[in-house]
């Protein structure tokens, strides 16, 4: 879609840069200093024009980005919509309230699209936070800190006058206000405010208070105490920092305002457990600026003409202007909504996208998952921290079985303050092989609920298709001694090979689809299984199984049963996925993680995760388990993924 800038200022630069790349084509700059927009346009073989009303009159883009100073927002917009252009605009939307919410009347009437900054909520720090919070891991958020430090403008920017003219409120809160507003739904009101003249002697400064702190009450979500100042520097201790406080844990976003995820951008802290530092998505993402219009061009095309973004700006000023009420006749102020719904945080969360690979009917799962097993290499370790570090991480897939013998403990965490809600977990359950007979299978699935505390798993999978004979109930098998542990789970003959128990796979399934019709799973799995056993079994189900769970790694890529099941809608999970022997010492393992700026670990699950295959690798090491997380956000190449295909070996055991 054509576009024409209006104004050539330092931030019109930030949005040009996104132009090589974007859909957007500038035909028009104006801006009333002909040689900044002479300088802007001849990038882009734009036509120049230092008056609006010219440039509405000659040209025919149907969208103007609006990037002129603070008080020139909404004349500029207003004259734009008045002309039959869909308007972005730059923030804030207007400076009072009513002529904020005219626009957004005027927009409609005239059917237009109308947009505004910031466009924070849809980066990647916001949604990975907002993701955190709808899984219910703060429990309910009843007070959040929010700042706003813009710092001295007249030291940083060459042009601070706009800036000083409209004082923090309108420039910085806005960036906390779009974004709480965007998660919880309007402000109710100001409960209090305090303007704070303060500024050097014999410096200009700012028009409007240059420090303002408030109260504000939302409708439906936390009472939010923000501080907004030109006076704080802006690489004091907080810059855009907010904290969210709720009856479970809290939630640490280090920059409202950030375009990108950093490290460190979201830590959480959930029930009396440490902070986590929630993983951040690599490969960084930058939304650029013009992301904002880009989008508003992109609904346009499609025949729709959104105004939600203007309608929220509307509030953020109705709510500036409300603050700066209270802070002279003081509290409360009540604050009109303009519409600006609620949503509801306990509603379906923003997931991750989905992988690609299985048929769309497929169920939906996380990318990444967490193993629970205890077992390393010949020793059995405790899960439980590690567990609780990913649970705070973000993983929301928990591989559990009866045989790793801590679902208690598991369940003991799920319980606790600061955990994810239930619906907002995958929780794989898995039966031993010495459970598959006649009323064992049923016992051992309503005892690894019980210790798990939960009413159902989302998926119940064999461990493997065999059985063996049973030695007695695995309740609590992590507390017995190692020697019972191993006399209960591997019963052996004399040759040290597995006393088999006489129960066929045909016998076993049966009685696992009674427990999914008893409403004891929502699905049903099988692991470690041969294609042409798989397929016989599908073939004879009644309930197929939904999850097939196999070792796979690049060595052993099982690309045939993959195919087969994604083919009917079937998720394959990959177990031991980086415990393969040499595969993170591997060199071309570690030339392909090299070349795409990752880990070796990370580059063999992201492998897994790009082929559709959810990968629940297992790690006792904080940085690993945020790391492997993190591993869903990495794009790898075609021809990175190729090189990691080629690396299959069709010898290879363990
Ligand atoms: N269905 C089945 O029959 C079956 C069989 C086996 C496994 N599983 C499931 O699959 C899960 C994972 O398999 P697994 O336990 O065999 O192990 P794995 O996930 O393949 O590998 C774990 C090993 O990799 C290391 N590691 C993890 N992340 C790393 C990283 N980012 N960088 C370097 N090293 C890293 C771990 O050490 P650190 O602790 O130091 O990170 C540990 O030594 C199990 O927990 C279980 O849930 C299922």
């Amino acid at each position: 879609m054509n576009c024409a800038f209006v104004g050539a200022g330092a931030v019109a630069a930030k949005y040009a840069a996104g132009l090589a790349e974007s859909s957007l084509r500038l035909t028009a700059v104006c801006d009333r200093d002909a040689d900044r927009a002479r300088a802007l346009a001849a990038d882009h073989a734009a036509a120049v024009y230092t008056d609006l009303d010219a440039l509405l009159a000659d040209e025919r883009a149907p969208l103007v980005v609006n990037l002129t100073s603070h008080a020139a927002h909404a004349p500029v917009t207003e004259r734009c919509l008045a002309a039959d252009r869909h308007v972005f605009s730059e923030k804030p939307l207007a400076l009072d309230p009513d002529t904020a919410a005219g626009l957004v009347d005027l927009a409609a009437d005239r059917d237009l699209a109308l947009g505004c900054a910031p466009i924070n909520h849809s980066c990647d720090a916001q949604l990975h936070a907002r993701t955190l919070l709808a899984d219910g891991r703060l429990g309910r958020v009843r007070l959040a800190y929010a700042t706003a430090h813009v710092g001295r403008v007249t030291e940083w920017h060459d042009r601070p006058d706009s800036f000083l003219a409209v004082g923090p409120l309108y420039d910085g809160a806005v960036y906390p206000l779009s974004l709480l507003i965007a998660w919880f739904g309007p402000v109710e009101r100001v409960r209090r405010a305090d303007a704070i003249d303060v500024w050097p002697p014999d410096q200009r400064g700012p028009d409007r208070p240059a420090h303002v702190e408030t109260t504000l009450a939302f409708a439906a979500g936390p009472t939010v105490s923000l501080r907004a100042s030109f006076y704080v520097d802006h690489r004091s201790r907080e810059f855009y920092g907010l904290e969210l406080h709720g009856d479970d844990g809290t939630l640490y976003l280090a920059d409202t305002g950030a375009l990108a995820a950093d490290r460190d951008a979201v830590t959480v802290r959930g029930g009396d457990r440490d902070p986590t530092v929630a993983p951040h998505p690599q490969p960084r993402r930058e939304r650029p600026h013009l992301a904002g219009p880009e989008r508003l061009a992109r609904a346009v095309e499609r025949g729709s003409r959104p105004r939600v973004d203007a309608r929220r700006s509307a509030h953020v000023v109705a709510v500036c202007a409300a603050i700066e009420t209270a802070a002279t006749s003081g509290g409360p102020i009540a604050v009109d909504d303009h519409g600006v719904p609620t949503p509801r945080l306990d509603g379906p969360p923003v997931r991750p996208p989905v992988t690609r690979g299985p048929a769309r009917s497929a169920l939906r799962l996380p990318p990444v998952g967490f193993g629970c097993s205890r077992y390393r290499g010949g020793d059995y370790v405790d899960r439980i921290d590690s567990v609780a570090t990913a649970l705070d991480a973000g993983y929301r897939l928990f591989d559990s079985a009866e045989l790793y013998g801590n679902e208690s403990r598991i369940g003991d965490l799920l319980a606790a303050p600061g955990s994810p809600d239930r619906e907002s977990l995958f929780i794989v359950g898995k039966p031993w092989n010495t459970n598959h007979g006649p009323g064992h299978l049923a016992a051992a699935c309503e005892g690894s609920l019980d210790e798990l505390g939960i009413d159902a798993f989302d998926c119940y999978a064999l461990h493997w298709p065999d059985a063996w004979e049973h030695r007695g109930p695995l309740r609590d098998l992590a507390s017995l001694p190692v020697a019972e542990q191993e006399r209960l789970t591997f019963p052996t003959d004399d040759d040290g090979e597995p006393r088999r128990a006489g129960h066929a796979l045909s016998d076993t399934w049966p009685r696992l689809e009674r427990l999914h019709d008893r409403g004891l799973t929502r699905t049903l799995g099988i692991c470690n299984v041969t294609l042409p056993r798989l397929v016989r079994l599908v073939d004879a189900a009644d309930v197929p199984p939904a999850v097939v769970q196999v070792e796979r790694h690049p060595y052993r890529p099982r690309a045939d049963l993959v195919a087969w099941c994604h083919d009917r809608g079937i998720r394959v999970v990959a177990h031991s996925p980086l415990s393969a022997p040499g595969l993170l010492a591997d060199d071309t393992v570690a030339a392909v993680a090299d070349a795409a700026g990752v880990t070796p670990a990370q580059a063999v699950l992201a492998w897994n995760v790009q082929r559709g295959v959810v990968p629940i690798p297992s790690s006792t090491d904080p940085d690993h388990v945020v790391a492997n997380l993190a591993a869903a956000r990495v794009r790898l190449s075609d021809a990175q993924l190729r090189r990691l295909d080629a690396l299959a070996d069709p010898d290879f055991e363990r």
